[in-house]
């Protein structure tokens, strides 16, 4: 019994701390639930699931823009997500479907609510009039899924203590390892 009550208390508690997402929480399960599932978990085959998959990208520059391209944009062809493959359409969402202000609320909930453990320290929530900026001119969904692939590239392709910008670097450039130069014993 005790427990219980310890366990509810934990619940109410994680609750009340999440109330900010609320707002972006029903916005998505308005728009986005019913192809993404409650809880962004997605759906295998159909609709790739948005919870622990993708607060990574934030760890480049560019990835700062995908979101907000995604949603304004869509997003269509091709991908892989957390090993499953998909090649479906993300239906473009105009401001007449959801303001700036809301697209925010939404893509705040993805990451902060669903995406924490991947989120890169010192993450910034969007703020509204970030949108409309970060979207840029229309774009097409077959560009976006170009901007992930590249931004994906950039993550593997080393360490990210400090943001990137601009392209990829050349084919086979060398990249920098973490640890310097190796020690050798003497004896
Ligand atoms: C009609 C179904 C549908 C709805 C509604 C929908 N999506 Fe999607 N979404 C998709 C599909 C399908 C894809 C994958 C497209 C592909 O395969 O290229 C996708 C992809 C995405 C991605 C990219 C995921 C990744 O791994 O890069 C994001 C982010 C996203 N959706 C967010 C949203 C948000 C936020 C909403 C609500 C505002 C929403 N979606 C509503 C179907 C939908």
């Amino acid at each position: 019994m005790r427990r219980l009550i310890l366990s509810l208390a934990a619940l109410l508690g994680s609750h009340a701390a999440m109330a900010g997402d609320d707002a972006g929480e029903a916005l998505f399960d308005k728009h986005c639930a019913v192809c993404h599932q409650p809880g962004g978990i997605g759906s295998p085959g159909f609709a790739p699931p948005l919870a622990e998959a993708l607060g990574q990208r934030l760890q480049v520059e560019e990835g700062r823009a995908y979101l907000p391209r995604v949603l304004r944009g869509g997003l269509s062809g091709p991908i892989e997500s957390k090993g499953q493959r998909y090649n479906g359409a993300m239906p473009p969402f105009a401001t007449a479907a959801l303001s700036d202000a809301e697209a925010a609320a939404v893509l705040n909930y993805l990451l902060t609510g669903l995406n924490g453990a991947l989120l890169p320290a010192g993450f910034q929530p969007y703020a509204a009039d970030e949108i409309g900026a970060l979207q840029g001119k229309p774009v097409a969904a077959g560009d976006n899924r170009k901007l992930r692939e590249r931004i994906d590239a950039l993550l593997k392709s080393g360490p990210h203590a400090q943001p990137l910008r601009g392209s990829l670097p050349p084919e086979g450039a060398a990249l920098p390892l973490g640890g310097g130069p190796a020690v050798k014993k003497g004896g």
